[in-house]
C-alpha cells in the first residue's frame, strides 16, 4: 500500500516498490485506461480518411482508428467484429472500411454495410456488429481519446485556454516533427523529473543562464500541474500570452502528456509504459508560423532531454536500492511531484485524503 500525505511537509514520496514491482506496475493499466490521451493533430489528416494506430503498443495493446466521417472525427475499434481480424493496416482516402479476411465491410462511423455468407444468419446484424467506438475530444486541433466514458473527463483541457486564451493554434506547422525512443526506466520516473524545475540548476546549466530561475512557479490545477518561468532575455519571450516575458509554460497532464509552450511553438511528449523498466518517449514539435526553434545548443530542447534522461536513468539504479525506501519533498520545488504522487496513489491504491 502506498499512501502519500495530503500535507507536503510531512509527505514521503511514493514507496520505491511502486517502482520496481510488477504487480503494482500492471494495476497502473487503470490510471491509463481512465486516462485522456493525445494522438495527432487534425491537420495530419487532411488527406486521409482512417489512421490506424496500436493504443500503448506492448502495455495496452489496443487495435484503434482514428477516421474522418462528413469532416467529423471518430476513433473505432480496428478490429473485425467477426472473428477479430485487424481491419485497416494502414492509413489511406478510402470511404469504407474492408476486412482482408472474409470481406466484411463497414462505413466510416462503423456501422456494417455487408457481410458476405450472413444471409440467412438469424437477429443478424446487431448493433454487435458495427465496430465499438471510442471517446474522442477534438481540443484546439489535437485529437484526444480516452476509454472512460464519461466525455466531461476531456473537460480539464479547458484549465490550458483559460491560461493561454491566445495561442494561436492555426498558425502551427501542419506536420509535426516526430521521433520516439526507448528509455530503461519507470514511467512515472520520467514523470516525477519533469515536474520539478528544482534540479534545473544543477543538471541543466545551459537552460539555467536562459530564466529566471529564482521566480520558478508551479501551479496545481485540475488534473494538470502547471509550471512556468520567465525568461532573462526578451528575445526569447512568448508573445502570444499578456506577461511578455514568459520563457515556457510547461503543461503536465496526468498521467504522462507534457504540453510545453514556447516562444517558437510547443513540444509535446508523451511516455508511454511498457514494462515497469521499459518506457517509450514520443515526441512531437510543432513550429508557429515564421518562428523557427532556437539553435544554441547549450540550452536546446535536445540537449535539456538528454541532460534529463541521465539523471533519471541514474535515479532508476538508485530507487533499487536495499537503502533506499523513499525521501521527502521540498514544499516549496517540489508541489508538482507531490500533486502527482498523490493522483497515483489515490487512482491506483483508492486514497483519497
Ligand atoms: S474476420 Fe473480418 S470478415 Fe471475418
Ligand atoms: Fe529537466
Amino acid at each position: 500500500m502506498i499512501k502519500i500525505d495530503k500535507n507536503i511537509n510531512k509527505a514521503k514520496t511514493l514507496s520505491s516498490k511502486f517502482y520496481t514491482d510488477n504487480n503494482i506496475f500492471e494495476q497502473s493499466k487503470n490510471i491509463f485506461e481512465d486516462s485522456i490521451q493525445i494522438i495527432c493533430s487534425s491537420s495530419e489528416l487532411i488527406h486521409l480518411n482512417t489512421y490506424p494506430f496500436t493504443y500503448f503498443d506492448g502495455f495496452l495493446d489496443e487495435n484503434l482508428l482514428i477516421t474522418k466521417k462528413d469532416g467529423d472525427f471518430l476513433c473505432l475499434s480496428n478490429v473485425c467484429t467477426h472473428r477479430g481480424h485487424v481491419l485497416a493496416q494502414c492509413s489511406n482516402n478510402n470511404d469504407v472500411l474492408q476486412c482482408k479476411y472474409h470481406g466484411r465491410t463497414f462505413a466510416l462511423d462503423g456501422v456494417l454495410k455487408n457481410a458476405p455468407g450472413f444471409e440467412n444468419t438469424s437477429k443478424f446484424p446487431s448493433d454487435d456488429d458495427n465496430l465499438t467506438q471510442v471517446s474522442l475530444f477534438n481540443w484546439n486541433h489535437f485529437l484526444f481519446i480516452s476509454f472512460n466514458k464519461d466525455s466531461e473527463i476531456f473537460n480539464i483541457l479547458k484549465q490550458i485556454d483559460k491560461i493561454l486564451p491566445d495561442f494561436p493554434y492555426s498558425d502551427l506547422s501542419k506536420a509535426p516533427i516526430r521521433n520516439e525512443y526507448l528509455l530503461d526506466c519507470h514511467w512515472a520516473l520520467y514523470c516525477d523529473n519533469y515536474l520539478e524545475g528544482f534540479h534545473i540548476p544543477y543538471v541543466h546549466k545551459g537552460l539555467n543562464d536562459d530564466i529566471d530561475w529564482k521566480n520558478y512557479k508551479t501551479e496545481i490545477l485540475d488534473q494538470i500541474v502547471l509550471q512556468k518561468v520567465r525568461s532573462k532575455n526578451l528575445n526569447d519571450s512568448i508573445e502570444y500570452d499578456s506577461g511578455g516575458d514568459m520563457y515556457a509554460y510547461y503543461f503536465f497532464i496526468f498521467p504522462n502528456i507534457m504540453i510545453n509552450y514556447y516562444k517558437w511553438g510547443i513540444s509535446i511528449n508523451v511516455i508511454e509504459p511498457i514494462s515497469k523498466d521499459k518506457t517509450r518517449i514520443k515526441y512531437m514539435i510543432y513550429n508557429l508560423k515564421g518562428q523557427s526553434i532556437p539553435k544554441k545548443s547549450s540550452s536546446s530542447v535536445d540537449m535539456v532531454e538528454s541532460e534529463d534522461q541521465e539523471v533519471v536513468l541514474s535515479v532508476q539504479k538508485g530507487i533499487k536500492s536495499r537503502f533506499y525506501k523513499s525521501g521527502q519533498f521540498s514544499p516549496s520545488m517540489e508541489k508538482g511531484v507531490h500533486y502527482f504522487h498523490r493522483l497515483i496513489s489515490k487512482k491506483i491504491f483508492n486514497f483519497n485524503q
